[in-house]
């Protein structure tokens, strides 16, 4: 069942070219400008009159909730609060008619988030599901919503869980863009290529597998690391962070960075290796700085850069080289490597990498 791979979190990784393929299927043809999501048609016009969008998630999801949140405000501009729904639950939170929550969760069981659902639909939000386990319950309290078609996911780790979520919460905001006219036709159409480009170009990171299990052993035996990015990569660094830490118990923090220099920036020493997702961007420059920082204080640099990069290339001590996208798309891409180098890790480290100490795939009690 785990197809010839010695765990399932690998299988699931390399399955992303298909489950983000199946996820797109159709709802989304470039060449005519089509874009369907079924699910959310009868309430598309909701969004567009929204207020406010406030998204509900934990953990991995809630990563890809901050991925959407940035793809809302810049295509829609709609406002969007990412809540952690364990937080939003317990806080009398602000909510009403006018709101619509998008909760986003792989099980579609996640206790935290479907009493955080219950909260605000009793306080007249319309809430959109964005699931991956059929008949789950999430999608059954929910007013609509779309599924991941992801297909089965097994390891602990959420990964094609992940990609298949952002695709998904993609296609919503280019929808709701279009009918609102917040984004040019042309722009709009550049954006649909470049998504129906994104399953080859996660086929191009997984072909980086031996260089990045290269780099994993290096650094195997670190006892912390730091992830760091700006923008769209910024929570590809918590991402990357939290798999690190869930599967192979080793320390890790994501961080914007520029935050670098409120505070971490003092842990930096030759024992500290720094992940950095500087990808070819709105914001290149300022990362290139921020590596510049951590290398005059020796700290050992790991780059996910754009294929051809060579500022970066001249100055991090170890680089992996990604396709090149449009910049909100580039997380379903540069999270790849990151995905690979958790694994790697875990596994050199003598990890049960598909269910880590102490977690459960689905967290179905606070
Ligand atoms: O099933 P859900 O998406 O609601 O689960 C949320 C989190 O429990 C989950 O993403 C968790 O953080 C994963 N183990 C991360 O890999």
């Amino acid at each position: 069942e785990k197809g010839g791979y010695d765990h399932f979190m690998i299988k699931e990784i390399f399955e992303q070219p298909k489950s983000v393929a199946d996820c797109l299927r159709g709802r989304l043809n470039a060449k005519n400008g089509h874009l369907h999501l079924g699910g959310i048609h009868d309430y598309a016009n909701k969004i567009v009159n929204a207020d406010r969008i406030v998204i509900l998630a934990c953990g991995t999801s809630w990563h890809a909730g901050l991925v959407a949140e940035y793809i809302f405000e810049e295509f829609c501009r709609i406002s969007v609060e990412v809540e952690y729904a364990s937080e939003f639950r317990y806080r009398n939170p602000i909510i009403g008619e006018n709101d619509v929550v998008i909760a986003i969760s792989q099980s579609g069981e996640t206790a935290d988030t479907l009493a955080a659902i219950d909260l605000a639909k009793s306080k007249g939000a319309t809430i959109f599901g964005v699931c991956n386990v059929v008949g789950s319950s999430i999608p059954r309290v929910t007013h609509a919503g779309s599924y991941t078609h992801a297909g089965p996911e097994i390891g602990v780790a959420s990964t094609k869980a992940f990609t298949a979520q952002i695709s998904v919460l993609t296609m919503m905001a280019l929808m709701i863009a279009q009918k609102k006219g917040t984004l040019s036709e042309s722009a709009y159409r550049s954006l649909l290529v470049e998504l129906e480009t994104i399953p080859e170009k996660i086929a191009k990171c997984l072909d980086l597998n031996p260089q990045i299990e290269i780099i994993s052993a290096k650094f195997k035996d670190a006892a912390n690391f730091l992830y760091l990015g700006r923008g769209y990569n910024f929570p590809v660094a918590l991402e990357g962070a939290l798999k690190l830490k869930e599967i192979s118990y080793i320390h890790a923090e994501g961080y914007p960075a520029a935050e670098m220099k409120h505070g971490p920036i003092a842990l930096i020493d030759e024992n500290m290796p720094v992940v950095f997702i500087g990808t070819k961007d709105s914001s290149y420059e300022k990362i290139v700085s921020n590596i510049q920082e951590v290398k005059a204080r020796k700290g050992e640099v790991i780059a996910i850069v754009t294929e051809g990069d060579t500022d970066i290339a001249e100055i991090a001590d170890h680089i992996i080289e990604v396709p090149h996208t449009h910049e909100a798309l580039m997380p379903l891409v540069s999270v790849i490597p990151l995905q690979l180098l958790s694994y790697h890790i875990a596994v050199m480290r003598g990890c049960n990498v598909d269910q880590p100490r102490n977690l459960a795939k689905s967290v179905t009690v606070e």
